[in-house]
């Protein structure tokens, strides 16, 4: 029996996977019964980097998901709207899926995976999170036994790839950026990418699986890289840190989660700051394994094509092999979470902070910056004048653990100092 497959989008992502799906010779045997029997597009007379016969394209991606010769619709159009309604579409029509997409399942997870259940079809999502690596699977499966405490991931390619390129080369963060769209790492908006929105509903994923509950993916703290400048990456540098876009879910209290997306410095000794280019790291801590680490190409079609080609895989053995029509759907391999998980807000983070200030060159500022953090309970592992930046010095602050609230709180007060010119950077020491 062939299993035919419904396509929706051939860019990056579908265009890698109707290749790898066409070129089955030394792949699993189950490969070679996949027939691509409709593919949806935008633009039906675009150039495209495969062959297809003429009637397998289309722009009615209404009509795939309504055909009842479809067994598995696979969208990779990317966006919300129209992807929910047509995953929707297709499950209420009693299909599969397999989809890429991590802003419509961050957002919209709990709707499709409650009519998927409802329907008795699977939701399958690992090209969702970081491109090509295997982590969906395995924090469904094998590492469900453990009590996780801590996932800590690279987890966009695109701004690990521009904060690479502006460590090792010092080039701008515009050049760097076009080429991360030319090589096809970014989203079709790639403000996504860059003001950590595509990291933060990568994490919200992460978080559900490893803590099993839904996430309110509004709750999620979320900073991109826009604030990250050279002269932090060269600080950073001095200090003994790297600084990585850090997307972080850990257990911080018996009810609640930190979920966040921020730049960070990491020493440069921890295993995530040699994560480097478009290559992201899931870094998994729980009990009683402690440390695994996921490490792969994050983005890039070939990459994104294994996962979304892995899930197609998992649906065709299914389907190949299937059990009772009214069978319940397999626990491992769809969702059952039914509560929220309760997300504590980030001004309770407790964590180390960088802050760089630029100041008049007066006698004495250093003290007055240190006396107000103390005010605030917020105690500094050091302080020091780098240089100057023309009439202004400049001073590197790093704190000891402390509370996001007081920080802030402390900054309030400092920014009103005569003394002060601006505060450039506040980031957050892993
Ligand atoms: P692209 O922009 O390269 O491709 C999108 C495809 O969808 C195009 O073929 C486009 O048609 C089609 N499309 C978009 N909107 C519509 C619509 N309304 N109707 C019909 N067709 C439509 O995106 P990617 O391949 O890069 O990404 C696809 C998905 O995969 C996204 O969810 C993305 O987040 C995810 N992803 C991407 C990765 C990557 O490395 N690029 C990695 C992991 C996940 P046309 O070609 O005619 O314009
Ligand atoms: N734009 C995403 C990234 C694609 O750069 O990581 C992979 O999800």
């Amino acid at each position: 029996m062939g299993i035919k497959l419904g396509i929706l989008g051939l860019g990056t992502v579908g265009t890698g996977t109707v290749q790898l799906l066409q070129d089955h010779v030394g792949r699993h045997p189950l490969l070679q019964l996949v027939e691509i029997y409709r593919v949806g597009v935008k633009s039906i007379d675009k150039p495209r980097g495969v062959t297809l016969p003429k009637e397998v394209m289309t722009t009615d991606l209404e009509a795939i998901v309504n055909d009842p010769e479809v067994d598995i619709i696979v969208e990779l159009i990317g966006g919300l709207e129209p992807a929910r309604e047509l995953i929707l579409k297709a499950i209420q029509n009693g299909k599969h899926v397999v989809t890429a997409n991590k802003a419509v399942i961050s957002r919209f997870g709990t709707e499709i995976f409650t009519t998927a259940n409802q329907n008795r079809v699977y939701v399958m999502l690992e090209a969702s999170v970081g491109g090509g690596i295997p982590v969906i699977q395995p924090l469904k499966q094998s590492l469900s036994v453990n009590r996780i405490h801590t996932v800590t991931g690279i987890v966009n390619g695109t701004t690990n790839y521009i904060l690479t390129r502006m460590q090792t080369e010092g080039s701008s963060f515009e050049s760097v950026l076009a080429d991360a769209q030319r090589l096809g790492y970014a989203e079709a908006d790639p403000t996504a990418d860059v003001d950590g929105a595509d990291a933060a509903d990568k994490i919200s994923i992460l978080a559900s699986l490893a803590f099993g509950g839904r996430i309110n993916r509004e709750e999620v703290n979320c900073e991109g890289i826009r604030q990250v400048s050279k002269t932090d990456i060269t600080y950073a540098d001095k200090l003994g840190f790297v600084i990585k876009l850090l997307a972080i879910a850990e257990k911080i209290s018996s009810s609640f989660l930190s979920v966040r997306v921020h730049p960070t410095l990491v020493p440069k000794a921890h295993p995530l700051a040699n994560i480097n280019g478009v290559y992201n790291a899931i870094l998994v801590e729980g009990d009683p394994l402690g440390q695994v680490m996921f490490f792969g190409p994050g983005a890039g079609a070939g990459a994104t094509a294994s996962a979304v080609s892995s899930d197609i895989l998992n649906l065709i053995a299914r389907l190949q092999y299937q059990q009772a029509d009214d069978a319940p759907i397999d626990p491992l391999l769809g969702c059952s979470h039914q509560d929220y998980c309760q997300i504590a807000p980030i001004s309770q983070l407790t964590t180390r902070f960088y802050a760089r200030f630029l100041t008049k060159d007066q006698p004495g500022v250093i003290g007055k910056l240190g006396t107000c953090f103390g005010e605030y309970g917020v105690s500094l592992e050091s302080v020091v004048q780098t240089g100057f930046q023309d009439e202004l010095a400049e001073i590197v602050v790093v704190t000891h653990d402390v509370k996001e609230g007081d920080v802030k709180q402390a900054l309030e007060e400092i920014r009103t100092f005569e003394a002060i010119d601006s505060i450039p950077s506040l980031l957050r020491v892993l």
